[in-house]
């Protein structure tokens, strides 16, 4: 399981994160949603160790190992994965080349690239990611619709135990939304990956259907609940937990 307890951080000596506790079990859809600045990026940051985001407290373990001591790359191999809120445009290097280098860093070589192509392309089938995208740059000139389903689709690819995917329906018309979730769904069974899902909009919680939902507000988890807080905040919103 990926657990977060009673996490502390800071950025430039700034405290944000004031002890967040969530547990994710594998094959669990966790979301958290909760107002703009509340800390949600924060905690997704945090967890994939970027460097100025400054842990003060608390522990976060990956399957019984404390991940906090662990560079970013050395998180992503042991199975963390984390969908950017803003995904970066990288000129020059294709999705599949990308796609290539990161699995064979996690898995090994493979064996045939032409085979890894072919996976691919049935990948960005199946999530509706268009079949010229996976030849392009990375991010280079796609649609804001298109990045987020790209970050699916190397999600996809990469097969992690625990993924983290941050805002990736914000943007999105409501048709999209719904083939993003069935993504994440569809992978979830697939591979038994634990799920969480930052979001700003109650409108993605009906197709995803979450476990869990948790409200966060000024760096702390407020409230938290199963399947039936869920459908009451998939009608009325968090506001009123705010
Ligand atoms: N790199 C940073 N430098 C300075 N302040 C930051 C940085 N990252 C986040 N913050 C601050 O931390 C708070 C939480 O931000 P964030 O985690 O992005 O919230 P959310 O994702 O919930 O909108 C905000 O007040 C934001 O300005
Ligand atoms: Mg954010």
């Amino acid at each position: 399981m990926l657990k977060i307890h009673n996490v502390q951080v800071s950025v430039e000596g700034k405290h944000i994160l004031n002890g967040v506790d969530i547990e994710i079990k594998p094959g669990e859809i966790h979301a958290i949603m909760g107002p703009n600045g509340s800390g949600k990026s924060t905690l997704a940051y945090t967890l994939a160790g970027h460097p100025k985001y400054h842990v003060d407290g608390g522990e976060i373990g990956l399957d019984g190992i404390n991940i906090l001591d662990q560079s970013p790359d050395l998180r992503a191999r042991s199975g963390l994965f984390l969908a950017f809120q803003y995904p970066v445009e990288i000129a020059g290097v294709s999705v599949q080349n990308f796609l290539r280098v990161a699995y064979e860093a996690k898995f090994g070589k493979l064996k045939s690239i032409i085979e890894f192509r072919k996976h691919l392309q049935e990948l960005a089938e199946e999530l509706h990611v268009k079949k010229e995208l996976v030849e392009r740059s990375l991010n280079d000139g796609f649609s804001g619709g298109e990045k987020k389903r790209v970050e699916i689709l190397q999600m996809a690819a990469l097969q992690p135990k625990y993924a983290v995917l941050d805002e990736t329906d914000s943007g999105l018309d409501v048709d999209a939304i719904k083939t993003i979730a069935e993504g994440v769904r569809a992978i979830v069974k697939k591979h038994k990956t634990g799920v969480i899902v930052i979001t700003h909009y109650q409108r993605i919680l009906k197709y995803l259907k979450p476990d869990k939902v948790h409200v966060m507000v000024k760096g702390k988890i407020i409230k938290s609940g199963g399947k039936s807080f869920a459908q009451e905040l998939e009608k009325s919103g968090y506001a009123a937990y705010v």
